[in-house]
């Protein structure tokens, strides 16, 4: 793109795929470009730099960013001058054989390339071509400015990168190694982020509780949680993902010890078989996972549990599936990501052919997910007749209803019919449930805290 245009006169759309790790990076990418005078538009056909954020984790992931670069690509030929640009785990991992297939992709740039996405997109010729990003030398992890969403709770990267090596992931490739921002940074992000009228933040990281592993500044995951709950008007901190073999007494301890940590623990187990998680490569057995939840619990008695789930991977026998449906039930989850193994190419699982059969895999889907619904249908109905407290997300004005969540996640409704309540976005509100599905709870609000 040349110098000389206006740069008012860019404007831009971001497409958004995979986690919410891709979602922070495109409001941080859409940040540097607002603040390069970049324009966004709501319509990929009225911008001038259409943006396609990648995600590779699955092949689904890939076959759905190819379907819309498809479209786009069509779009680019049918008017000139439109500059196509593909960042995220796809563009870092597929970088040549996406130029192969598309070339006329002007950019490709994985995830570490993020802060660069202006001068980038400015060296960009239209229609001469591709520049290859590539993963830089990894320097101290810097956050540049994000354009969030309006709202109440906002998504601040804390960590980032896998050190792991789980037999059947291509995220080490596409995120590089662990490496975490200082507390400090982190401390005065979100102070800005309250000031500007956020309550609630999620910590992102690919293993959020390697926080402080492998970066030499000295301060733990329990450390960050504690310096954090400091922070006055912050109403609720959340934090996503971490790993079995990252949890420690320290950070449960800041979990039970912090009130603006909410009672919510997402902790992916993959598998309820020793053989399989070993196959995986994930570096814990069942028993070492369950004793983690054992502390936990023992710590945090209302904390709700969620995890993720691979069927169907290399040598999963029957057996090794029961085992996961009752580790399901032992556990007693509070919801849980079911996925079907998919063979990435340049892991090591990519490599081994024993895959039970595709409808068998969907078969121990299906099942797991069976059991997996009926567990959180009766979990939320045991919400039924209590009551609980709710950070207000939305207000929907014309059908005088509000929704938010509870402290362990729960998606709640509520009618507003006392109007001397009136609540908005950002305040706490007590809910007497009445009803409920699998996807949440729904009741009527009976008192607005005075904390918010
Ligand atoms: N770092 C986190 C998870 C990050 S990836 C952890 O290890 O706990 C998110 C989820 O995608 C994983 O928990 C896993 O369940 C799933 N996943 C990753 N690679 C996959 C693959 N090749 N096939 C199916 N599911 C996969
Ligand atoms: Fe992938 Fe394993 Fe790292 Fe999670 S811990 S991102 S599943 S390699
Ligand atoms: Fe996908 Fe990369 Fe996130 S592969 S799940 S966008 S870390």
């Amino acid at each position: 793109m040349s110098d000389d245009l206006e740069p008012t006169t860019h404007t831009y759309f971001i497409r958004t795929f995979g986690c919410q790790m891709n979602v922070h990076d495109s409001e941080r990418m859409a940040g540097l470009m607002a603040e390069a005078g970049y324009k966004a538009v709501d319509n990929p056909a009225h911008a001038s730099v259409i943006l396609v954020n990648t995600c590779t984790v699955r092949d689904k992931a890939d076959q759905k960013a190819l379907s819309d670069l498809g479209r786009l690509r069509q779009h680019k030929k049918e008017n000139d001058g439109v500059i196509l640009a593909v960042t995220g785990c796809m563009a870092e991992r597929e970088q040549e054989n996406l130029h192969r297939l598309m070339p006329e992709i002007d950019l490709i740039a994985g995830p570490s390339q993020v802060r660069n996405i202006v001068p980038m997109l400015k060296d960009v010729t239209p229609g001469k071509g591709v520049r290859l990003g590539k993963l830089y030398s990894l320097p101290e992890m810097t956050t540049p400015p994000a354009v969030r969403p309006e709202g109440v709770c906002a998504l601040v990267t804390v960590q980032e990168g896998c050190d792991k090596s789980c037999a059947y992931c291509v995220v080490p490739r596409t995120r590089g190694p662990e490496r975490s921002r200082p507390v400090s940074a982190i401390f005065e992000e979100v102070s800005g982020l309250v000031a500007a009228g956020y309550r609630e933040v999620t910590l992102l990281g690919q293993n959020v509780n390697a926080f402080g592993k492998n970066s030499g500044h000295g301060d733990s995951f329990g450390d960050l949680l504690r310096a954090l709950n400091g922070i006055d008007g912050l109403l609720r901190i959340r934090f996503t993902t971490s790993h079995p073999n990252d949890v420690d007494e320290g950070m449960i301890k800041a979990m039970a010890e912090c009130p603006k940590v909410m009672p919510h623990l997402h902790l992916p187990i993959q598998s309820g078989s020793d053989a399989m998680l070993a196959r995986m490569e994930r570096g814990y057995t069942v028993a070492e996972y369950r004793m983690w939840i054992t502390r936990l619990r023992a710590a945090l008695p209302h904390v709700a549990v969620t995890t993720d789930l691979i069927v169907g991977f290399c040598g999963e026998t029957a057996r090794d599936f029961e085992e996961t449906l009752s580790i399901v039930d032992e556990c007693n989850f509070d919801g849980a990501f079911c996925f079907i193994y998919s063979p990435r190419p340049g892991t090591p699982a990519h490599k081994w052919e024993d895959i039970p059969p595709r409808e068998l895999s969907v078969e121990r889907f299906h099942r797991l997910d069976e059991r997996l619904n009926a567990l959180v249908l009766s979990k939320n109905q045991e919400r039924v007749g209590k009551i609980e407290e709710v950070l207000v997300e939305r207000y929907d004005s014309s059908q005088k209803r509000i929704s938010g969540r509870s402290p362990q996640f729960r998606h709640i409704r509520a009618v507003i019919d006392d109007h001397s309540l009136s609540p908005s976005p950002g305040d706490l509100v007590s809910i007497k449930i009445e009803t409920c599905t699998k996807a949440g709870l729904e009741g009527k609000i009976i008192e607005k805290s005075l904390l918010a």
